[in-house]
């Protein structure tokens, strides 16, 4: 069995942050989201994993490699445009030969991981295995439709959903799939649709299983879900202090503090963690943040936030529910006139308390 992970995209949904990086290597609890579904495919037993990627594929290779720090090897797949998930299925024809195969959306987080899905359908005669779970917004997935145990029907996006059952960013395909695929003309959104070539499947009278999610599911495309698998992770957090915390610090709850960062007179109200080398001094880091490497923030309070590296927040009271690109700085300055000064990026957002 081999494994496609799709880290092309256009992040559309994250920018600012994905002008200048692929959304895939957001760090969740300071650990980039796609390293999650490389460590899942590892655990499963997979060696072969193509990633294909897009504009960001210097980024993606060079924080991968060739996967032998994960216990994979990787072969790299370009695709010249995000013109849909089949369309990554179709250029990876030659990587994936005639075996059957795990795709797997590079920004999706799956609590349990992939072990029993793969187990499952290696057991099975089906010619593919979709990863369903129930949602209370099924208007906004794709959902599938079960009978006798199989899946009859999948719909993109439901006026008027027939369940509460959205298709999750993993799928298992025997080579059955590729002959859909070739066929495939692009939808509406001018994408090839992966959705398309599974009802393709069920229409030819090959089974489609289904498997249900027992743990929890986030894809991350978007702020709010990056937040939430943010706390997701840092939820089962166990405490860690591998950099200094001083004699005027607090550490409460859950926290981890990675190599060589250092608490200086603050508080840091856990589940939470802060990266190497950074910095913390007279400040409190409230529930729900993760702090990457080379960060500094003094006099300051946040929480419930995602800071990226090498940023800076200074005398700012109170920051939350944000996520911080690189290289970004929030401070205070006393110079007049006393009026919001930025220097923001294309499709930036500020909210700005009343
Ligand atoms: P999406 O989140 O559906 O698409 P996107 O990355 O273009 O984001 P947005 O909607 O915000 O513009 O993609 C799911 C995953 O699949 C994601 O990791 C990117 C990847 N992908 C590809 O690699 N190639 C593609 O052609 C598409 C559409 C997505």
């Amino acid at each position: 069995m081999k494994a496609l992970v799709l880290s092309g995209g256009k992040g559309t949904r994250l920018r600012p942050i994905t002008h200048t990086s692929a959304k895939q290597l957001v760090p969740i609890a300071n650990k980039p989201i796609l390293f999650y579904g490389l460590e899942s495919l590892a655990a499963a037993g997979i060696k072969d994993v193509g990633i294909v990627v897009g504009e960001t594929h210097e980024s993606i290779k060079k924080s991968v490699g060739d996967g032998s720090s994960f216990g994979i090897r990787v072969t790299y797949i370009q695709q010249e445009a995000p013109l849909g998930l089949a369309h990554a299925v179709k250029i990876s024809r030659e990587f994936l030969g005639n075996d059957n195969f795990v795709m797997y959306l590079g920004d999706n987080l799956l609590k349990e991981g992939i072990i029993n899905f793969v187990e499952e359908f290696s057991k099975s005669q089906a010619a593919a295995q979709i990863l369903l779970t129930p949602v209370s917004n099924p208007q906004q997935f794709g959902v599938g439709v079960l009978r006798d145990g199989k899946v009859v029907k999948l719909i993109e996006k439901p006026k008027d959903p027939p369940s509460n059952l959205a298709l999750v960013g993993v799928y298992l395909f025997t080579p059955a799939i590729h002959k859909m695929v070739a066929t495939l003309k692009p939808s509406a959104r001018g994408e090839l649709e992966i959705t398309d070539a599974i009802q393709a499947l069920i229409d030819a009278g090959l089974e489609v299983r289904p498997h249900l999610v027992t743990g929890w599911w986030k894809d991350t495309g978007k702020l709010e879900d990056l937040l939430e698998a943010n706390r997701l992770i840092l939820s089962d957090i166990v405490s860690r202090t591998e950099g200094t915390v001083d004699a005027q610090s607090r550490l409460e709850g859950s926290v981890i503090i990675q190599k060589g960062a250092r608490i200086e007179n603050s508080t840091v109200r856990g589940p939470a963690i802060i990266g190497e080398r950074t910095v913390i001094r007279n400040s409190f880091i409230g529930p729900y943040s993760a702090i990457y490497h080379d960060v500094t923030i003094e006099d300051s309070e946040l929480e419930h936030s995602i800071l990226l590296e090498h940023s800076k927040v200074s005398q700012i009271k109170r920051l939350s529910d944000s996520l911080i690109g690189q290289n970004v700085e929030i401070i205070q300055t006393h110079v007049k006139p006393t009026s919001y000064r930025f220097m923001l990026g294309d499709s930036s957002r500020v909210e700005i308390p009343k």
